[in-house]
């Protein structure tokens, strides 16, 4: 079965404890669900759990430490959600990284935890998750945020973190199809600004990756941005997220204004492609082993 209703559901929502995650693992659980919030920060950990302590929801809410980068960390993180509750039915892949800077500077250590966290945690998410919710037959839904970055063409300050969105978006369209014959949903969650501790990002770099970054400065500079008070509320982009589930909605777009490079983007590549329709390329055929 997809998902009609949140309860007896369990989520496992990753960078749940702050920012988007945390706004929808707060929808999540005010709709019936079980959440278990995911995070690498013990200090947003402890603030999110906090914002549920003596709460309504405070028992159906749990959390655990986890950086979504590390396969094997993840791995038991999976057994234990399907110990503790006989598998997940919806995984929200929202750990990100909001990395930039100058890409001329940019080192391997810059690409590699952009890659790594914003579209390595995300497939780890599939990895380890795809296998029990699949044998435990209730069906289920995973959202994967990726951004409206991915939809656009960046300046390059941002070109490492939108590609890295762009493969999130591309790699959840693929799949769809297969996983829907398993009754289990797939969206992406294309935010524009939302409120959150995304100008964080460079403490959330572990130390290897810091060292021989070429966004250094950037990222230092981007830790004192200060969050627009016409933002979006968290709490707004996790109800949209929560009816793109019950619907499933292939694309939960938060924002209106990117609309026009949007359709910018995407007149330019029809532009360049031919008129002419050739007959269709036939990719089915093998040579004899
Ligand atoms: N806020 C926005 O305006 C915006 C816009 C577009 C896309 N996004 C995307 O939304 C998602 C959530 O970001 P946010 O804006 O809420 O930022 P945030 O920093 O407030 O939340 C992200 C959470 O992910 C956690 N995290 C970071 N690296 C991790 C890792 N390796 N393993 C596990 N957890 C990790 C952080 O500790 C943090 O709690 C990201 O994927 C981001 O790229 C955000």
């Amino acid at each position: 079965m997809p998902i009609d209703a949140f309860e007896g559901r369990t989520a496992f929502v990753t960078g749940g404890a702050s920012g988007i995650g945390l706004g929808i693992s707060k929808v999540l659980a005010a709709r019936g669900a079980r959440v278990v919030m995911a995070d690498l920060r013990p200090d947003h950990i402890e603030t999110a759990l906090a914002q549920f302590s003596g709460g309504a929801q405070s028992n159906q809410v749990s959390a655990l430490q986890l950086d979504v980068t590390n396969r094997e960390a993840y791995a038991e993180a999976a057994a234990q959600m399907q110990e503790e509750f006989g598998g997940i039915d919806i995984l929200v892949n929202n750990a990100g990284v909001g990395l930039e800077g100058p890409i001329l500077e940019a080192t391997y250590a810059d690409y590699d935890f952009g890659f790594g966290v914003n579209v390595g945690g995300v497939i780890n998410g599939f990895v380890s998750f795809l296998p029990q919710m699949i044998a435990h037959g209730r069906g289920g839904h995973i959202v994967s945020t990726a951004s409206l970055a991915a939809e656009v063409v960046m300046p390059p300050h941002l070109a490492i973190y939108g590609a890295s969105k762009a493969a999130v978006c591309h790699y959840c369209e693929s799949v769809k199809a297969e996983l829907a014959e398993q009754d289990i949903g797939v969206s992406i969650l294309l935010p524009g600004p939302v409120k959150s501790n995304i100008h964080e990002t460079q403490s959330n770099r572990p130390a290897h990756l810091l060292e021989g970054s070429g966004f250094k400065d950037s990222e230092a500079k981007l830790s004192r941005r200060i969050v627009g008070a016409n933002w979006m509320e968290p709490e707004e982009a996790g109800e949209l997220v929560a009816e793109g589930i019950l619907r499933n909605q292939t694309y939960v777009v938060t924002h209106g204004f990117y609309k026009d490079a949007m359709r910018a983007r995407a007149e330019a590549v029809l532009a360049a492609t031919p008129d002419r329709v050739e007959e269709a390329p036939d990719f089915g055929q093998f040579r004899d082993e």
